[in-house]
């Protein structure tokens, strides 16, 4: 439970006691946030609303887990907490569908070592999760970037049509649903049109970071389209809903032949503390519920302020949103940053849209302060 964020900040207060002990003090620390060197103090004392993090943390129940992992610390080959397993089950699947990753991003790139050698393409939309694209460019492969529709949907279509027209050359297809930056879902049944109408053989890569904070009935998993046999990866984190971002634990859902050809991509480089957590947050429903009916109730109430103010907000299905500014979004990121509130970066080709995570109901108040500070004469469709 949320409520549970004070015994959380005793175990780091306890994090802090244990640093000081071994000569780490808290305030010794630079290091590099972004482009910029921060202290540790800075750092700490900024609202963080850039990342799309859970600002809870990890619950009581994976704190202990991983408390417990470091009793293998030492070792190699090491009971596991047999995250794999539990994986496995949770999705109803083997554990030869299952490949683990040090956050999903090792996922995403894991699939684009595999599927975009001998300089394949990847199609997908922009704005997207850009990793992705500049992983392909780092591994001399090309991107086939769709424009979002006018409503920032996705354009089936328009990825349909892509991948039909380059066949040959596409290594797979992105899929970020509901996607980052803008917190909008492809439906069920236009994951079903695009699966129906591309080639069988395409590997399609759906992103499912945020997966949890979704509500619209019309969403759903694609992990049935893996146990019906397409090639279809669904990548999942622990990163967002069991705030274990620093932590590094993420998976992919697919079919064995898929996982047979990534594995030997992968680092193994997940640690005890990792693997413990994860198995214990697997189970940790009470507290996902928890963290998204706290996250969707600030969300509503940040974008109605916002809407008051005369600004347009994107209907968000995520932990994070995006206001239309009507201005440049750069100079706006850094007036955030003046007063010490870190959001989102710009998202070309949306640069007159911010985006916003949903931090801690105080964060949000600094937030909303700042705001007030830099739009003093309201927003584009403000009266008077
Ligand atoms: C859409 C999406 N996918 C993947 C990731 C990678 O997250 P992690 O590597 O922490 O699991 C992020 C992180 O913000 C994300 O927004």
């Amino acid at each position: 439970m949320i409520k549970s964020t004070v015994s959380r900040r005793g175990f780091f207060g306890g994090v802090a006691a244990a640093l000081a002990t071994v000569g780490l003090g808290p305030k010794s620390f630079l290091f590099a946030q972004g482009r910029r060197r921060v202290t540790e103090a800075e750092y700490d004392g900024f609202a963080k609303l850039s990342s799309n993090e859970n600002p809870y943390g990890p619950s009581d129940a994976v704190m202990e887990a991983m408390n417990y992992g470091f009793k293998y610390a030492n070792r190699y080959g090491y009971p596991d907490g047999d995250i794999l397993q539990k994986i496995a089950d949770h999705h109803g699947v083997e554990t030869d569908n299952v490949l683990l990753g040090a956050g999903s991003g090792e996922i995403l790139k894991i699939v684009g070592a595999t599927f975009l050698q001998i300089r394949k393409k990847v199609v997908g939309v922009e704005p997207s999760y850009g990793s992705v694209y500049r992983h392909a460019s780092g591994v001399k492969a090309d991107s086939i970037k769709l424009a979002l529709l006018p409503d920032y949907r996705q354009d089936i279509p328009a990825m349909i049509d892509a991948t039909q027209k380059n066949y040959r050359d596409v290594g797979f297809v992105y899929m970020c649903n509901p996607n980052n930056p803008t917190g909008v879902i492809v439906p069920k049944r236009e994951i079903d049109q695009l699966l129906d109408a591309i080639p069988e053989d395409v590997p399609v890569l759906m992103d499912e970071a945020y997966h949890h904070f979704v509500t619209d009935p019309q969403y759903a998993s694609a992990v049935p389209h893996v146990l019906a046999g397409r090639q279809v990866i669904v990548a999942r984190t622990f990163s967002k809903i069991s705030g274990m971002a620093a932590i590094r634990l993420g998976y992919a859902i697919a079919p064995k032949n898929l996982i047979d050809q990534m594995r030997p991509m992968g680092t193994g480089s997940i640690s005890a503390i990792a693997k413990w957590g994860g198995a214990t947050a697997l189970g940790d429903t009470a507290e996902q519920e928890e963290v998204k009916r706290i996250t969707l109730e600030l969300r509503g109430k940040t974008t109605a302020a916002l809407t008051q103010l005369g600004f347009d907000c994107i209907p968000s299905e995520t932990n994070f949103f995006m206001v239309h500014l009507g201005r440049e979004v750069r100079p706006v990121i850094d007036e955030f940053r003046k007063r010490n509130v870190l959001v989102g970066r710009p998202f070309p080709p949306m640069l007159q849209h911010l985006r916003v995570s949903i931090g801690t109901a105080e964060e949000m108040e600094r937030f909303m302060t700042a705001w007030k500070e830099i739009f003093p004469n309201g927003g584009p469709k403000a009266s008077g």
